[in-house]
């Protein structure tokens, strides 16, 4: 086991690369399963989610090579296993997206239902309902779902909520099916959208992308392709917060500045100065507090639930109070007692925080409990007086690439001991 030990205090200057996203490689990993012939991608982070994308396709008898200049050849065209094994979904909740590949190339799918996870219940009845819709047959048993198509055919898809994976499992299924398929209610985070350009690249006939209602032509077959994946907003987020929070000042390169309007507004709320150019932002903040905004958390293009714990460490050290309500997932807060426990003063009311900005935190043992809340924990160390270390570095590892390389190259005092 391996936990992260910080001394905190330095404010943070220099560059740093963002990675290829998270959020965009599994689904485009999954996507493979549709092609009759390898995707090579570039741009793709690594990651322990994606690692475990990669033995899931595997297990299903996909094939892949690491190419020279980092980027991945996969071969899914010939599956020998339709099955999603409890082991590894359990770890990665995304492997739901096997299921829309599966049922549209094979007609046949045997998938682990992930249950619950920390930041709450997450059912995946949305994904469900939309495949039975287009001709699914499916039953759920003993932790399973087992779903079936004679074929799958278009049809008009109204989700209640606003689901990324739930869009992009429904797409996939749709490329293949037969017919028209209109998805009404679409997600358009940008994740979507990168999946939607390189299905395209596949093959597929897909329009409206970016709106609400996305319509799909399907087609017989889908091939290979190359594709670069999207950076990932939620990387480049977490750094340009942590810059703030130690009254920094760096760049973020290799970013796409219009997919973070909603993380760039709330930063220059605190006062930072933020320039953005085609592919990067700088964020200064040096010598000044930062001021404390109220958060609202809502689908895209509003704000990223997967950017709030990191804006509460935020809060917790700003001048001024605040809060922070988080409206997609109902148990994601485990960040507020950890943080307590540096000092902040925070109060849980319902499904919102309520934050009074103090002048300082200070270093103590946390525990990580989940990805962005583990984040969180780590800027709040970065900023805090003292020594302070946090244990599960895993969770950490499922979506940040190279963290304490990426946070060295920042300046700051941290490393990654093994106890
Ligand atoms: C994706 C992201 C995750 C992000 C989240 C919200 C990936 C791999 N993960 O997760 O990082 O935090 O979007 O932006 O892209 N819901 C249902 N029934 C369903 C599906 C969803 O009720 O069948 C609910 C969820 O419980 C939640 C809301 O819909 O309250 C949105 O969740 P969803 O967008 O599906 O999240 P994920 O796709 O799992």
């Amino acid at each position: 086991m391996y936990k992260l030990v910080i001394q905190g205090g330095i404010p943070l200057s220099g560059n740093i690369k963002t990675s290829g996203s998270k959020n965009s490689t599994l689904p485009i990993f999954f996507s493979s399963i549709l092609a009759d012939s390898p995707l090579k991608l570039a741009n793709t982070p690594q990651l322990s989610d994606v690692s475990t994308t990669l033995r899931l396709l595997m297990d299903m008898g996909s094939n892949f090579v690491l190419e020279e200049d980092g980027s991945i050849f996969i071969d899914s065209s010939n599956l020998t296993n339709l099955r999603a094994d409890y082991s590894l979904v359990k770890t990665m909740r995304a492997s739901i997206l096997t299921l829309g590949p599966m049922l549209a190339k094979y007609k046949k799918a045997k998938i682990s239902l992930p249950g619950g996870c920390a930041i709450g219940t997450r059912p995946v009845n949305l994904h469900l309902d939309a495949l039975e819709k287009m001709g699914a047959k499916i039953e759920v048993r003993n932790g399973y779902i087992y779903a079936t198509a004679k074929e799958l055919i278009g049809t008009q898809i109204n989700f209640d909520l606003v689901s990324v994976t739930a869009t992009e499992n429904t797409l996939m299924a749709a490329t293949l099916a037969k017919g028209f398929t209109t998805i009404n209610n679409a997600a358009q985070e940008p994740e979507v959208t990168d999946l939607i350009y390189c299905l395209r690249k596949m093959g597929a006939k897909i329009t409206g992308e970016n709106t609400s209602t996305l319509i799909i032509e399907g087609v017989d077959r889908l091939s290979g392709t190359e594709y670069s994946i999207c950076p990932d907003r939620i990387e480049a987020g977490t750094y340009l917060v942590a810059a703030a929070i130690t009254g920094g000042s760096i760049t973020v390169n290799n970013i796409e500045p219009d997919s973070m309007r909603s993380v760039i507004g709330k930063l220059i709320e605190t006062g930072a100065d933020i320039q953005t150019n085609k592919n990067s932002i700088k964020l200064d903040m040096k010598s000044r507090r930062p001021q404390a905004v109220n958060i609202r958390t809502s689908a895209y293009p509003n704000f990223p639930t997967d950017m709030q714990a990191q804006f509460m460490a935020l809060n917790s050290i700003a001048e001024g109070n605040s809060t922070i309500t988080e409206t997609i997932f109902e148990n994601r807060f485990m960040h507020v007692p950890e943080l307590s426990r540096m000092g902040a003063n925070l109060k849980l009311e319902g499904n919102t925080v309520v934050c009074k900005g103090v002048t300082s935190l200070t270093g103590a043992n946390l525990m990580a409990t989940d990805l962005r809340a583990s984040a969180s924990l780590v800027l709040a160390g970065l900023a805090a007086k003292g020594l302070t270390t946090i244990e599960r570095v895993y969770h950490l590892d499922r979506g940040y690439e190279m963290i304490e390389e990426k946070f060295k190259m920042l300046g700051a005092d941290i490393k990654r001991v093994q106890h």
